[in-house]
C-alpha cells in the first residue's frame, strides 16, 4: 500500500515537472492573439510581457492572421526596422523558444503595424534568476533536475495545477 502511493506521487511530480517546466507555452496577447494594439492601448503587448515571468526553455506562442512575427535587435526594435530580422516567421503559428536569458525583442513585419504598438520586449530569466529570492537550491530548467512541485506553485497559478494534480491523483488512484 506505501509503496503504491509513493509510486502514484512520484509519477505526479513527474508528470507536473514535465507538463509545466519544460513545455511551458505563453500565448501572446490572450484570445485576440497577435494583433495591431486598438490605438489607446499601445502598450499592450509590453503590459502583458512584464506581468508575466519567462524562463530559458520557455515557449511562446503567436496567434494572427494576415501578419508575420519577427525577432530583431533593440535598435531595430526601436525603429521598428524589419529589413533584417534575426527571425521571421508568417505561418499564422509561430512558436518561439528562448534559449537564452536577457532580452527579447519582437515586431510585426507588416508595414505600418510595428509603429502601432505591435511590439514587444520580452525579458527572459536564466535559471539561477528565477529561482533567487525562493530560498531554494539551484536548478536548471532541464526536466531531468529534481524540481519539488512546491516550488513552481510561485511561478505557476494554483488554479492552473490544482485540478490537473486532482485528475491525475484520481487516475493514479483508480489504476493502482
Ligand atoms: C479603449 O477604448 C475602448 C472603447 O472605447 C474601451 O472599451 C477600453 O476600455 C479602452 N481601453 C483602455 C486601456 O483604455
Ligand atoms: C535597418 O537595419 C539594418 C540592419 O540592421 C541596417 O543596415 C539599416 O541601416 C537599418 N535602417 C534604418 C533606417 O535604420
Ligand atoms: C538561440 O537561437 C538562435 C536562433 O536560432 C541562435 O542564433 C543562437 O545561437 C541560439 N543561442 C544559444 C545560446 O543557443
Amino acid at each position: 500500500m506505501a509503496s503504491k502511493s509513493v509510486s502514484g506521487l512520484f509519477l505526479i511530480t513527474i508528470c507536473v515537472i514535465v507538463c509545466c517546466v519544460s513545455c511551458f507555452e505563453f500565448e501572446v496577447g490572450g484570445p485576440e492573439g497577435w494583433v495591431v494594439p486598438p490605438a489607446n492601448d499601445s502598450k499592450l503587448y509590453n503590459d502583458w510581457a512584464s506581468e508575466n515571468r519567462f524562463r530559458v526553455g520557455d515557449n511562446i506562442h503567436f496567434k494572427y492572421l494576415k501578419d508575420s512575427v519577427m525577432a530583431v535587435t533593440e535598435a531595430e526594435y526601436k525603429k521598428c526596422n524589419s529589413t533584417r530580422p534575426a527571425f521571421f516567421s508568417n505561418t499564422g503559428n509561430t512558436v518561439y523558444v528562448f534559449n537564452h536569458s536577457g532580452s527579447f525583442y519582437f515586431i510585426s513585419g507588416v508595414s505600418g503595424h510595428c509603429e502601432k504598438g505591435q511590439r514587444m520586449i520580452v525579458k527572459v530569466m536564466s535559471s539561477d534568476e528565477s529561482e533567487s529570492g525562493r530560498g531554494s537550491s539551484p536548478s536548471s530548467s532541464s526536466a531531468a533536475s529534481p524540481v519539488a512541485p512546491a516550488e513552481l506553485f510561485p511561478v505557476f497559478p494554483a488554479s492552473m495545477l490544482v485540478p490537473f494534480v486532482l485528475a491525475l491523483a484520481h487516475v493514479v488512484s483508480v489504476s493502482f
